[in-house]
Order: C-alpha cells, then sequence, then structure tokens
C-alpha cells in the first residue's frame, strides 16, 4: 500500500501543531482491524485538540485526531470481521490517544467497532456519529425514567449544536413539543425546521434567576452547563427528568437544592465515552437506523472536503458552527 494522507496534531514546545502528512500504514496506531476511513466528522473535542484547547490529546507523539470514523473494513486478524464490512467507530480513545478519523485508514481494537446497521449509509452514520449516540442515550435513558410526549415540553440548550439539533429532531419525531435555547437569534427558522415548536433566546432563558422558577418543562437536556444547568433545574415541572450531557461553557455549577428536592427532579447523566457498554452501543445505533432515525438528517449535517479541514475547526470557536460537520475523508463512499 502506498502512503496516504492523514491530518496529524503535534504537540511542539508546549503548543499544537496540526497538518497534513503522507502516512505508511505502519505509522498508525496499531490494532487488529484495518479501516479504510470513507468519512469522520468535526466535534468540539477534534477542534479543542487541532487548537491545543484543553487536555483531551495525547502530547508525548504526534496523533491522528478525528474521535469518529465510517469506514470499509480492507482487513483483519479479528475473526469478528472481514474485508469489505462497513463499521462505525467512535469514542474510546479514538482521535485522542489512538490514531483516529483524518486519515484514510485507521487500525483499531475490534471492540471498538460497531457493525453499519441496516438503515444507515456510512455518510447518515458520520451526520450521527458521537453527538447522534449521544442525543438518542439521551431520549432512551429520559423515556425509561418515565417521560412521555403528553406530560410537557422537553427544553434542549445548545440547540444549534451538534448534539442539540439531533436530539431536537428526534424528540420532535417522536411526538414531543421542544423548546430550543439558543445563542443565534438569526437561526429561529431553521430550529423550527427541524422540529422545535418553540425557540427561546438565551437572555430571555436566563431572565428569571429565582431558584424555583414557574415549572415549565417536563424534560429537559442540557448540552451547556454552569448557569443554563441551574435555570433548567429551576423551571423542571414536579417529578421532571433533566438530562445532563455537556459543559459547553465549563464544569462548575451553582444552584440550589430546592428544586431537586421540593419538585423531586430526577437528573440523569448522559455519557457515550468508552464506559458506554459496546452491547448498548449497537442497541443505540441499531434504534438510530430505525425508529429513533432523525427525519432531517440532510438539513442537520453538511460535508466539507477533506482539504478544508483544518479551517473549519475555527468555527466551533467563534461558535458559528451549525449541526453536524462530516468530513469526506477518504473513498467517495455513496451519501
Ligand atoms: N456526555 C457525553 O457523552 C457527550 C457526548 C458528546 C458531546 N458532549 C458535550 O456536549 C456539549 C455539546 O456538544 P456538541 O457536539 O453539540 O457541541 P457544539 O456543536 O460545539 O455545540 C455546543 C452549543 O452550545 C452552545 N454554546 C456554546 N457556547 C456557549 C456559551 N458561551 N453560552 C451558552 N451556550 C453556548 C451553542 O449553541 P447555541 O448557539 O444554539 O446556543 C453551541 O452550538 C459539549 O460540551 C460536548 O463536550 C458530551
Amino acid at each position: 500500500m502506498a502512503t496516504f494522507k492523514a491530518f496529524r496534531v503535534h504537540t511542539i514546545d508546549g503548543k499544537s501543531v496540526c497538518r497534513f502528512e503522507q502516512l505508511a500504514l505502519e505509522d498508525l496506531d496499531p490494532g487488529p482491524v484495518v479501516i479504510q476511513t470513507a468519512y469522520s466528522a468535526i466535534t468540539y473535542k477534534d477542534a479543542m485538540a487541532a487548537r491545543g484547547v484543553g487536555k483531551n490529546v495525547r502530547t508525548d507523539r504526534p496523533c491522528v485526531t478525528g474521535i469518529d470514523l465510517a469506514g470499509v473494513v480492507v482487513a483483519s486478524a479479528d475473526s469478528r470481521f472481514t474485508e469489505g464490512d462497513r463499521v462505525i467507530v467512535t469514542n474510546y480513545k479514538l482521535g485522542a490517544d489512538h490514531d483516529g478519523g483524518y486519515a484514510d485508514y485507521a487500525r483499531v481494537p475490534g471492540d471498538w467497532i460497531v457493525p453499519l446497521p441496516d438503515g444507515l449509509t456510512l455518510y447518515e452514520a458520520m451526520g450521527l456519529g458521537t453527538s447522534g449516540l449521544t442525543a438518542a442515550l439521551t431520549v432512551d435513558r429520559l423515556e425509561r425514567a418515565g417521560l412521555r410526549p403528553d406530560m410537557g415540553t422537553v427544553a434542549i440548550t445548545g440547540a444549534t449544536g451538534g448534539v442539540g439539533t439531533l436530539a431536537i429532531n428526534i424528540f420532535a419525531g417522536r411526538g414531543y413539543k421542544v423548546v430550543a435555547i439558543s445563542g443565534k437569534r438569526d437561526q429561529g427558522e431553521f430550529l423550527r425546521s427541524i422540529g422545535a415548536h418553540t425557540v427561546m433566546s438565551r437572555e430571555e432563558f436566563l431572565e428569571n434567576r429565582a431558584p424555583l422558577a414557574p415549572s415549565l418543562f417536563a424534560g429537559a437536556l442540557d448540552n451547556v452547563g454552569g448557569i443554563y444547568l441551574d435555570r433548567l433545574a429551576a423551571k423542571m415541572q414536579p417529578a421532571g427528568k433533566l438530562a445532563v450531557a455537556g459543559m459547553a461553557i465549563g464544569i462548575e455549577v451553582k444552584t440550589t437544592i430546592l428544586p431537586l428536592v421540593l419538585r423531586a427532579i430526577d437528573i440523569l447523566g448522559i455519557n457515550v465515552s468508552r464506559q458506554l457498554h459496546m452491547d448498548e452501543r449497537k442497541r443505540l445505533w441499531g434504534r438510530l437506523a430505525t425508529d429513533l432515525k432523525p427525519s432531517h438528517l440532510s438539513r442537520i449535517s453538511r460535508p466539507i472536503a477533506f482539504e478544508d479541514l483544518d479551517k473549519a475547526m475555527d468555527r466551533f470557536f467563534d461558535v458559528t458552527t451549525i449541526g453536524r460537520v462530516v468530513v469526506e475523508v477518504g473513498s467517495r463512499a455513496p451519501r
């Protein structure tokens, strides 16, 4: 096999430097399954790794980043996989401490691989990726905790982000009235077009700072953290169910115990990292291909050419990215 193109992050004198390079298969972290990557995606975590923000990529040696990939197996020493299998890999150490999706090939452990379920193309799988898995786990957990559409509205913060957009579309498809909370005033029409019933500005949402505000929401998904989590808790209906997935503004939360106790709120932590068991991962991907498949995935995700990856990263920091960005890495597999 000739050399191929990869986007690697190096740490040089404490600073992140990322660039396209030509690599050979032996340059990649080893793994028994060799995948030809068709598509990857950009998440906030990938943008942080590329720009040296936070500590989510190894610094002792270069790393091909890209925490999500979908592609085709080209060789396997793991008997569970054979050449031609279409597969998805997200999370685990991919793109953080193991060479990831931003290269024409990846070598990974078989235990990280989800077979592409019937009902999804490789492109659609990356339109979903880690964000879709997070949205699916949220819907699944909230409904297992007892949430139903007839109980009231569902609020979603960070509404125009990857997780937010997919969660809006999935909840709406299941008959929920969704309140999308967003800082992007010009995206109201878009949010309604993917299923939001109501769009609320961040200012309006943050207006009432009382520990027990009027109870508005039967369910909620918080992608932002901080004051947003505090305000969601204060605005839940009695026995409301609040899923906590993100920390777009940081990890600290200052709140009161009042709504949690007086309104008996359930708080559910959402985590799709390696601690999400493979059986659960496969079950949720199966649901994403069937009853949780977003009806407006093509509106929520958009492709970019592999060559444009570097400049697309910056849009995550000026918060102009909407939905999911799918990276056309290798072969132009059918969408
Ligand atoms: N728990 C898990 O397993 C898991 C999995 C995936 C992601 N996550 C986390 O979930 C969060 C969302 O992920 P994502 O992929 O959707 O990220 P994303 O695409 O970057 O979207 C985050 C959204 O948060 C809002 N936001 C950003 N900065 C803000 C600020 N200063 N104040 C208020 N809102 C702000 C923006 O939405 P608006 O402009 O519409 O307000 C933005 O689009 C991230 O923290 C990510 O790390 C967790």
